[in-house]
């Protein structure tokens, strides 16, 4: 059964900008979401459930709405301890990608059941989960997310020790002629995005950056401007 909506994710290896709505204003995100647009590729949802992190975000009815506002690619990050429950609501409600996190219990049966209801499945690593973590899922996986923040809040700083990590996953990946983008998420601003291209990243994801601009569609801009790669 494929419920997933089908949007095009954009070629393999394009920069991809991606801003989260966690930093948008709730109350008008329709119109903050339509604002940024013209400069974005997908929009990043971030689902948090109080419990894999110290906040509550937003479930698939937010998504069901959001997918009646915007044709964006919506690129949903399950901050949850127990993502398979709520698969097959997200499919529903118009996402096209999931990412689970390599800490949950069970990942490869939660990546499998994602792909089975026709969703691009994408596997992220704290700032303290090793490379070995992922590396046995390297195949199975559309998108590597590496959080360059602890998960749970907007607005905290880059963590730069992350950087040989995108790297390793980064080499991994083109030696063994994968096709999983590396996305990155936490502290992504202007200066941060030409860091984590060169190491490898390609799809950012910029909260405050974008929705902390007075002009965010310019945040959004000027931030592709800067991750695009020598
Ligand atoms: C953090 C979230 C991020 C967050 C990023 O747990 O996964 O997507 O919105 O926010 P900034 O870009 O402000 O660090
Ligand atoms: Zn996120």
């Amino acid at each position: 059964m494929t419920l997933a909506a089908a949007i095009d994710p954009g070629p393999i290896g394009s920069i991809k900008i991606a801003p989260s709505v966690l930093a948008a204003d709730f109350g008008a995100l329709a119109e903050a979401v339509a604002r940024v647009t013209p400069g974005s590729d997908w929009l990043h949802v971030d689902v948090m459930d109080g419990h894999f992190v110290p906040n509550i975000s937003l479930g698939p009815p937010v998504v069901s709405s959001l997918r009646r506002h915007t044709d964006l690619y919506l690129d949903c990050h399950l901050m949850i301890t127990d993502p398979g429950e709520y698969l097959e609501a997200f499919a529903r409600a118009g996402a096209q990608g999931v990412t689970v996190h390599v800490e949950v219990d069970d990942v490869e049966h939660v990546l499998a059941e994602a792909r089975a209801l026709g969703l691009r499945v994408g596997l992220a690593a704290n700032p303290d989960s090793p490379f070995e973590a992922l590396d046995p899922f390297l195949e199975a996986v559309d998108l590597v997310l590496l959080m360059t923040v602890f998960p749970g809040f907007g607005g905290q700083s880059f963590m730069p020790e992350v950087l040989p990590k995108i790297t390793q996953v980064s080499r991994a990946i083109n030696d063994r002629g994968l096709t999983a983008e590396i996305e990155v998420d936490g502290g992504i601003d202007v200066s941060t995005a030409p860091i984590v291209v060169a190491a490898g990243a390609r799809v950012l994801v910029a909260g405050s950056a974008i929705f902390g601009a007075a002009d965010p569609l310019q945040a959004a801009t000027e931030l592709r401007r800067a991750a695009q790669p020598d």
